[in-house]
C-alpha cells in the first residue's frame, strides 16, 4: 500500500516530465506546467510581467467625481486610482509615506477632499502631496514635498484607466500599437469602432480557476471552437476550421453566417452599426488581444471588452463589459441581453476548458503539443518567456 502526502501549501510539487521527443514541425511542445502552477513562477509573473506592463485596471467612469477612487492590483502592488480636483485621473501606490500602512482597504469609494491615513493621520491631497501631519510644525526635518504619495504612471485609453509601475516604461501606445498592427495590419480598423466613445450596457465578472496564461492562450486559438462552441460556430461558421480571427492571420475577421443579421443569441441585428464603421466592417467579427490583460471583440453593433485580473497562480478574474453606442442605449427599446447571451455562453465554455487544463497541470505527466492551428500561441510563449527572462522555450 502506498500513501501520498500532499505538498505543503506554498510549495510546488516536484514535477517529472517524459523525455521530450522530436515532434516534427507540426507539433510544438506546450510550456512546462510549472509556469502555470508554481507559486514561485506566479511571483515572477507579478514582478516581471504585471509590474512592468501597462495594465488595464478600471473604467475611467468608475471615478467620475473628484475624490472618487478604486483600489486595484498591479502585480503584487496595491494601487489607488483617484480622480483629482483637477479632473484628471491619478494613481498612487496604496502606501502611507510615514510608516508604510496601506491607506485604503475598501475596493472603491470617495476620499472626499483628502486621503488620510488612519494610523497617525498623515493626510494627502488628491494630488498626492502631503498636506498635514500631527505636530508637523515641530518637525522641521519633515519637508512636505519629500513625502508625497508614490505616483504610479497612469493613462486613459478606450474609456479605461491603465497603470504601469515601471517608471521607465514607454507610453501605453508603444505597448499596444505593435500588437494592433500584428493583429489587424493597421490601427485604423480598431480605431473605427470608437471604443472610447461607447458606454457600458452590461458587465459580467467571471472567476476562473485557471492561470491567466491559460485564459490568454484560449483566446488565441480556435482549434477548440468546433468541439465546445456550437452557438459561436453557428454564428461564425469559419471557426469550425480550427482557425479563429486571432489565429487566422493579419487582418483576419470572421464573416457572419448568411442566416444571421447580428452577433446575438437569436441571430437578429438589434442595433445600427457603430458610427464610424465602413461597409467593409459589416458582418465581421474580430478578436484582438492586447497583452497582458485585455481581449477585445469587435462586431458591427457593439464591442466586448475583456479585462483580466490575475488573482493568484491558479485564479483569474475576468470582467467583460459589453459596450454600445450611447445613442443605442438611449433608445426606449435598448436591450443588450441578446448580444450578451451568445458571448456569455461562449465565455463559460471557454473558462470551463481553461479550468480543465489547469486541473490537468497538476499531473506529474502533464505535457502536450500545439498543433498547427494553435501555433499562434508560440507568439505568446515567446513574448512571455522573454518577459520573464526564460527566452529558451522549456
Ligand atoms: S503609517 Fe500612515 S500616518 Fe503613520
Ligand atoms: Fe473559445
Amino acid at each position: 500500500m502506498s500513501t501520498t502526502t500532499p505538498a505543503p501549501p506554498g510549495r510546488s510539487l516536484r514535477r517529472t516530465r517524459p523525455p521530450r521527443r522530436a515532434t516534427g514541425p507540426d507539433l510544438v511542445p506546450v510550456l512546462d506546467g510549472r509556469y502555470y502552477t508554481d507559486p514561485g513562477w506566479w511571483e515572477t509573473d507579478r514582478r516581471l510581467v504585471f509590474e512592468r506592463s501597462w495594465l488595464c485596471v478600471a473604467r475611467a467612469d468608475e471615478v467620475p467625481a473628484a475624490g472618487d477612487f478604486v483600489r486595484v492590483d498591479a502585480g503584487a502592488e496595491s494601487v489607488l486610482v483617484v480622480r483629482g480636483r483637477d479632473g484628471q485621473v491619478h494613481a498612487y501606490r496604496n502606501l502611507c509615506r510615514h510608516r508604510g500602512a496601506v491607506l485604503c482597504l475598501e475596493p472603491r469609494g470617495s476620499f472626499g477632499k483628502r486621503i488620510r491615513c488612519v494610523y497617525h493621520a498623515w493626510t494627502y491631497g488628491l494630488d498626492g502631496r502631503l498636506v498635514a501631519a500631527p505636530n508637523i510644525h515641530d518637525m522641521p526635518d519633515l519637508v512636505k514635498d519629500d513625502f508625497g504619495l508614490h505616483r504610479v504612471r497612469v493613462e486613459q485609453w478606450l474609456g479605461y484607466v491603465w497603470v504601469n509601475l515601471d517608471a521607465a516604461a514607454e507610453p501605453l501606445r508603444e505597448q499596444v500599437r505593435p500588437q494592433l498592427l500584428a493583429r489587424l495590419g493597421t490601427e485604423a480598423t480598431f480605431d473605427r469602432y470608437g471604443i472610447g466613445d461607447l458606454a457600458v450596457g452590461h458587465t459580467i465578472t467571471y472567476d476562473v480557476a485557471s492561470n491567466w496564461k491559460c485564459v490568454i492562450e484560449n483566446f488565441m486559438e480556435c482549434y477548440h471552437c468546433a468541439s465546445i462552441h456550437p452557438e459561436l460556430t453557428a454564428a461564425l461558421p469559419q471557426f469550425r476550421s480550427g482557425y479563429g480571427t486571432v489565429s487566422g492571420g493579419v487582418g483576419a475577421g470572421a464573416a457572419f453566417a448568411p442566416t444571421i443579421g447580428g452577433f446575438s443569441r437569436s441571430g437578429r441585428a438589434s442595433r445600427a452599426p457603430l458610427p464610424g464603421l465602413l461597409p467593409e466592417d459589416d458582418r465581421l467579427f474580430y478578436g484582438v488581444i492586447c497583452r497582458p490583460n485585455v481581449f477585445v471583440i469587435l462586431v458591427p453593433d457593439h464591442v466586448a471588452f475583456f479585462r483580466l485580473e490575475p488573482v493568484d497562480v491558479t485564479h483569474t478574474r475576468v470582467t467583460v463589459d459589453w459596450l454600445f453606442s450611447p445613442d443605442a442605449m438611449a433608445r426606449q427599446d435598448f436591450d443588450p441581453s441578446d448580444a450578451v447571451e451568445i458571448l456569455d455562453i461562449t465565455n463559460r465554455q471557454d473558462f470551463d476548458a481553461c479550468q480543465r487544463c489547469q486541473l490537468g497541470m497538476r499531473s506529474s505527466a502533464y505535457g502536450g503539443v500545439l498543433v498547427p492551428a494553435e501555433h499562434v500561441i508560440t507568439e505568446f510563449y515567446d513574448w512571455y518567456l522573454t518577459a520573464v527572462g526564460e527566452r529558451e522555450r522549456s
